[in-house]
């Protein structure tokens, strides 16, 4: 397990697929608002609900837990994998429970570490509502730059929202960790 402050990444796991499923994959504003996309029912079979890790070299899911209990508190992923340009984007859904509490900001801190020293990648990169100020709150604890703003870049529950670019580059991060 991938440990940093108050939070561990470690593979997913059968018994946290009902859990993410039902509060926050199957849950329409909160998936209309982080997933770049229109929410869709969820199946069984959603990528991102995906135990065996192995399917897709580009994307690596992980599930958040609490490393002193193993409670499930929600998923990330490293995805869009670019291993020509050493490239990939973060992103992260913390149960509704669990939010605001200081786990998004050591969450992303573990997805850095996995995505530099892990995998040697030069450039992370993040995309979010502008409205998302807890998500630009903990990408900026851990260093990233707002790059610049999407304007009416993202079709959100009937209307056009700005989104934010925001990354973060291997000497960067080594400066400070
Ligand atoms: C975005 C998310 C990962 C952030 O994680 P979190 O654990 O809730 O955030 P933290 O508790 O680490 O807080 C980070 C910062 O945001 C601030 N913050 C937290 N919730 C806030 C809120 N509702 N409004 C304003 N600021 C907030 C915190 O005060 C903190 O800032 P500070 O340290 O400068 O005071 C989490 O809220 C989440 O999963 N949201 C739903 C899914 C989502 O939006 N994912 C991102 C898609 S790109």
């Amino acid at each position: 397990m991938l440990i940093r402050g108050k939070v561990g990444l470690r593979a997913r796991e059968e018994d946290d697929v009902a859990t993410l499923r039902a509060e926050l994959y199957n849950d329409v504003v909160n998936s209309a608002r982080a997933e770049g996309g229109p929410w869709r029912p969820v199946s069984a079979k959603d990528p991102r609900l995906e135990t065996d890790g192995q399917s897709d070299e580009t994307h690596v899911p992980f599930s958040v837990v609490e490393p002193e209990n193993g409670t499930l508190i929600g998923s990330a992923n490293l995805w869009g994998i670019d291993t020509h340009n050493r490239f990939a984007h973060i992103g992260v859904g913390l149960l509704p429970s669990c939010r605001g509490k200081g786990y998004g900001t050591d969450v992303v801190a573990a997805l850095c570490h996995y995505g530099f020293t892990v995998r040697g990648l030069h450039r992370l990169q993040i995309e979010t509502l502008a409205d998302n100020t807890p998500m630009l709150r903990a990408a900026e604890h851990n260093g990233f730059t707002r790059e610049g703003v999407l304007r009416d870049s993202a079709w959100v529950m009937g209307e056009f929202l700005d989104e934010v670019v925001l990354g973060l580059l291997a000497r960067e991060w080594n400066q400070t960790h």
